[in-house]
């Protein structure tokens, strides 16, 4: 009885947005299996299931190209923030921390940032192939495009982690380099503004990179500096990417602290010259606020700073730094002192550059989502659909199109993810129906974790991945390893 259907589900009527940033046309779009098989107008095909989409907009479903969700993929529940936005594939094991291979060799605990994605219990595999091979074992919900982080690579090798690397701590970061990229990472991230990465030399550096160049493999770095001294931050990333020749996606694009503010001018000018000679890219969130692990000088530049997380006194989770440290009657950098290790959101930079480098037309969508946070950052249950909702129909800062280009088609091209991020025949069936009127984030500071509105269905690789207010347990994910 099988072989009576052409297909297995069409979608009819859409408004469909192809992830090419064309604008959208009016069509049907056939599934069988995991794969999208036509796309045209009024497509008769027999079929086992058909959905009205008339009057909703089908995309392909959006690829998070910067998160944290390396151990948050393994469950349903902790990976719900992101399909819930439509996100169907996460990058993971950016900002230089990925939960393989451990970085608990020399040392007992995770290194603030290392502990901003797992405890030193859950950062329990040998290399990264047993990351991968826990995953596909769990089964994720949503694809996977795994990274390799260099903090991780730093903290097995190096003695001492505020200094530069000897020849033979490089000698042994490259060998498990080599291994994870044998064992399938998609790249190397850094994360140089961190402190157990900002000793990183330019030889370090550059040997790690080279290396990723020449397994055709992605960089993608948390610059240096993300203050008053990212312009020479840009000129840093563009010089190693261009003697390296690796493909470089600089992470979180932005310019903190008011010292900073109208960078992006000085920053995207720069990206764009070097982007006809190299393969240089851009990620941004929609969001003036940052958030990681407490760090004083990140304190210092900000408007306010909220307590995302604390050990030490998770009772503070939520509040006013200022507030902590007028209550134990210390100063801010003090009261820092006693939360940490934890986290924090810090309110510190300007809308103009923010929607700059989001108008941008080469630049991606990622969200940056802190999924172990208590208290966590919006981005993390809201990126997508505040891009889509209050920049792309409430501000008109960027076309429906283009928006949707930034989270599927631009993205995996630069990922080479040949067969996603586009909606046509022979592409895999990640898909995402939303309402374009009614599109947007409910999560902010005071409510972080309520679920985005107007996301109607979203498939991953041909099934059904999530319907609001429908019990969806099924779990279609693949990792898309190198
Ligand atoms: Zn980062
Ligand atoms: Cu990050």
């Amino acid at each position: 009885m099988s072989g009576d259907f052409e297909c297995d589900m069409l979608i009819r009527d859409a408004l469909v947005f192809d992830g090419s940033g064309e604008d959208p046309v009016r069509a049907d779009v056939a599934v069988a299996g995991d794969r999208i098989v036509q796309v045209g107008p009024d497509l008769s095909l027999s079929r086992r299931e058909a959905i009205d989409a008339s009057g909703y907009a089908l995309a392909p479903g959006f690829i998070d190209v910067h998160t944290h969700d390396d151990a948050a993929a393994m469950a349903r529940d902790t990976i719900l923030p992101k399909l819930s936005q439509g996100v169907t594939t996460v990058v993971t094991g950016n900002c230089g921390i990925s939960l393989g291979p451990t970085p608990l060799r020399r040392r007992e605990v995770p290194v603030p940032p290392l502990d901003l994605i797992a405890t030193a219990e859950e950062y329990r595999y040998e290399s990264f192939g047993d990351f991968l091979d826990a995953l596909r074992l769990a089964g994720p919900a949503v694809n996977v495009a795994p990274l390799v982080g260099h903090t991780v690579l730093r903290a097995r090798a190096v003695d001492d982690l505020t200094g530069p690397a000897s020849a033979d701590e490089i000698a042994a970061m490259r060998d498990d380099l080599d291994a994870a990229l044998r064992q399938g990472a998609i790249g190397l991230s850094t994360g140089l503004a961190y402190p157990p990465a900002k000793a990183t030399a330019t030889d370090e550096l550059l040997a790690l990179v080279t290396d990723v160049a020449n397994a055709g493999r992605l960089w993608t770095t948390h610059m240096r500096d993300e203050r008053t001294g990212v312009v020479s931050a840009v000129a840093e990333t563009i010089d190693i990417a261009r003697r390296s020749g690796a493909r470089t996606l600089i992470s979180h694009h932005k310019c903190c602290g008011e010292a900073a503010f109208g960078l992006s001018r000085t920053t995207l000018a720069m990206i764009d010259a070097a982007r006809q000679e190299i393969r240089l890219d851009v990620d941004v969130y929609p969001y003036t606020a940052s958030s990681t692990v407490l760090i004083d000088s990140f304190a210092r530049d900000s408007r306010t700073v909220t307590v995302s997380w604390s050990d030490p006194h998770p009772e503070m989770t939520g509040r006013d730094l200022k507030d902590v440290a007028a209550d134990w009657g210390v100063d801010p950098s003090t009261a820092l002192e006693r939360l940490t290790p934890g986290g924090a959101i810090y309110h510190q930079m300007d809308d103009d550059d923010l929607e700059r480098i989001l108008a941008w037309p080469p630049s991606l969508v990622g969200s940056d989502g802190l999924p172990r946070d208590r208290r966590p950052h919006p981005r993390l249950w809201g990126a997508f659909p505040r891009v889509l909702g209050r920049y792309v129909r409430d501000r008109s800062l960027l076309t429906l199109s283009s928006a949707v280009a930034k989270m599927t088609g631009q993205t995996a091209a630069v990922l080479g993810l040949s067969d996603r991020g586009k909606i046509k025949v022979g592409a895999a069936a990640d898909l995402v129906l939303f309402d374009p009127a009614r599109i947007r984030d409910a999560a902010n500071y005071d409510t972080p974790t309520a679920p985005a509105e107007g996301i109607l269905r979203v498939y991953v690789n041909g099934r059904i991945a999530f319907m609001p207010d429908a019990d969806v347990t099924t779990n279609t994910g693949t990792v898309l390893s190198a």
